[in-house]
Formats: C-alpha cells, sequence, structure tokens
C-alpha cells in the first residue's frame, strides 16, 4: 500500500516538474522542496540571523501568550486547537504549555499530509508534554475540518502559522481561506502567522543569506529532481536568485540558469537559455491593512493584531463571521 502512495507521488511529482518547466516562464512548485534535505536546510535556515520571521513568531507568543489564551477560550471554554501544517511544532510548544499550565481544556489536532511528519511530532510532543491531550490526523486539511465541524461542537480554533500563507498569491490565498471559512462555523478562530511588508532589503536579506544556505535549499530542488526523476541537471549551472517586488508584496525566489543549456529529463529535453529563471516559491508580505481587507473578503473579521516587538511580523487572530 505504501509502496502505491510512494508511485502515485512520484508521477505526480514527475507531471507537475514536467508541466512546470514546459511553461514559459518556466515554473516549480515549492511544495517538493521538503524532502529530507530539504527538511534540513530549512531547519538550518530558521536558526539563522537573516531568517527573522520564526524569532518575530516567536517572540510573539512567548510574550502575549495570555491575551492568546483569553481570545481562544475567554470563559475557560473547551476547544479544539487545530493546527496545519504542523513541521516540528517548535513554535506551537510555547502555547501548549502555557495552555497546560493554565489548566486549558483542548484537544490539540494537528493536521499533516505526511504521516511521517504527524508521527515524529506526536513522539516529540508526548515525550515534553505528557499531558497534552494530542488527536493527529493525516490527510486534507478541509475533508479533516469539515469532519471536526460535524463531529463536535466544541469550538475550532485554526493556527495556521510561519508565514505559509506567504506561498499562496493572493488570488490563491483568497481562494484557501474562503475554503477554510466554509469548513468551520461563526465564532470559531483562525490564527494566522504573516510576514508583514517592510525594508526591501531586510526581506532579501531573509532569503539570501550570507552563509548561502537558502541558495542550497532552493537548488536541493534540482537535485532532488536528480535523485527522483533520473534529470541531469548540472546544479553548479544555475544560481538562487531572489528578488522582491515593494508593490504586490512577492518576494519570488528563482534558479537563474547561468549558460544555454539543455537538461534532460525521462526523456524529455529542456532547454534553457542564459539568464532564464525557473520560479520556485512566492512569499508574499502583506501590509497591516491588506491583511484587514483580506480577512473581510474571506468571511472573516480581525479580532486582534499580535505583532513582535520589532514590528516585523504579525500574528492576526480571525473570528469566522
Ligand atoms: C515556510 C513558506 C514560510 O517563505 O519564508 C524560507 C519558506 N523559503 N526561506 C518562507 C522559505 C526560503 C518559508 N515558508
Amino acid at each position: 500500500m505504501t509502496e502505491t502512495i510512494d508511485i502515485i507521488q512520484d508521477q505526480t511529482f514527475l507531471v507537475d516538474t514536467l508541466q512546470g518547466l514546459q511553461s514559459n516562464p518556466k515554473t516549480l512548485p515549492s511544495k517538493y522542496f521538503y524532502n529530507q534535505r530539504g527538511d534540513q536546510l530549512f531547519q538550518q535556515i530558521m536558526q539563522l540571523e537573516e531568517y527573522y520571521l520564526t524569532k518575530a513568531e516567536y517572540n510573539i507568543f512567548d510574550t502575549q501568550k495570555d491575551r492568546i489564551l483569553k481570545a481562544f477560550s475567554p470563559h475557560g471554554e473547551t476547544f479544539n486547537l487545530v493546527e496545519f501544517g504542523a513541521g516540528d511544532g517548535y513554535k506551537t510548544k510555547v502555547l501548549l504549555e502555557y495552555f497546560l499550565s493554565q489548566k486549558a481544556q483542548f484537544d490539540y489536532i494537528p493536521i499533516d499530509i505526511s504521516q511521517h511528519a504527524l508521527d515524529g511530532l506526536e513522539e516529540s510532543m508526548r515525550h515534553s508534554l505528557p499531558n497534552l491531550s494530542i488527536s493527529p490526523m493525516q490527510g486534507d486539511y478541509f475533508e479533516a475540518l469539515d469532519q471536526l465541524s460535524h463531529s463536535s461542537d466544541r469550538r475550532n480554533i485554526i493556527l495556521f502559522l510561519g508565514s505559509n500563507i506567504g506561498n499562496f498569491s493572493l488570488e490563491q490565498a483568497v481562494d484557501f481561506l474562503s475554503k477554510v471559512r466554509q469548513d468551520i462555523h461563526p465564532g470559531d478562530l483562525l490564527l494566522i502567522g504573516i510576514d508583514l511588508k517592510k525594508n526591501p532589503a531586510q526581506i532579501l536579506a531573509a532569503y539570501d543569506d550570507a552563509q548561502g544556505v537558502t541558495a542550497e535549499f532552493n537548488l536541493n530542488l534540482l537535485q532532488r529532481i536528480n535523485e527522483e526523476l533520473g534529470g541531469d541537471f548540472k546544479v553548479d549551472q544555475f544560481r538562487h536568485y531572489p528578488f522582491y517586488n515593494p508593490v504586490t508584496g512577492e518576494c519570488k525566489s528563482s534558479l537563474m540558469s547561468l549558460h544555454d543549456q539543455v537538461v534532460h529529463i525521462e526523456g524529455h529535453s529542456i532547454h534553457f537559455q542564459k539568464w532564464e529563471t525557473i520560479q520556485t516559491e512566492i512569499s508574499k508580505k502583506y501590509s497591516p491593512d491588506e491583511i484587514e481587507e483580506l480577512a473581510k473578503k474571506c468571511g472573516f473579521e480581525v479580532s486582534y493584531h499580535l505583532e513582535d516587538q520589532r514590528g516585523y511580523f504579525v500574528d492576526s487572530i480571525w473570528s469566522a463571521v
């Protein structure tokens, strides 16, 4: 069974890769960054001096956890704390630990596509927070939410942290968040971590660190295509090139071909011109006004705007209207 799933996933990776590389301009989906090496590199990115996002969100949770609990459960009501794509749960733990110390009544329900990621998270939570009631759900976010909304009348509170929403264009974000809204009830909450528009130099530095970890993270996608799809990318013939547009707030990461060259994948030839790019990721930034507008458009209203001390990042608490 696992083997069948692996084969299906390989084919999706191949189909998505060929489709992206045969488009103009060329693209590759950022979700394929996260193989084992990619997970490791992302862990390293989160430790980088330049990558302010993780530290900012940690600062918000650490300094404002009492406000967050009051927003989630003003009179000690029991709730479901649902997290989309929890990763290693490093930041979430700050909240969970505090909630438990305050004897809050809640189930922690991380949802992820990857059973492997969920197993790791559950193991680490059981070890560090043995009193936590944790019920992981494997699968699609929307199916899991729909199931939860129909199986309990507790308030559902969804965590979507780390500026993961930034990987969507505005249009995709509206589509995604509106679908979330459809699967929950009025009064349910969404806590969403969003990176703010700021000095472009600072944003660019976060996606082009001095040690080159982000460059390696981006280039690892070509390496992965070589390893898993039998591609013949010469990885050193491409350069990591991020660029930021302060009007749209989109920081786009790309891989730039340093020469005219041809790459072969499963019998397909892909031609690159010198300086041609493959766009691999969007990391979109918002202004506070744009966040208000986004919430409204998707059927929510902003209850709280929690910023870190340096004003780089916001965790916004939205209430379903
Ligand atoms: C995990 C999607 C929030 O876009 O900032 C970090 C991924 N890419 N450095 C981001 C990432 C390059 C990250 N997100």
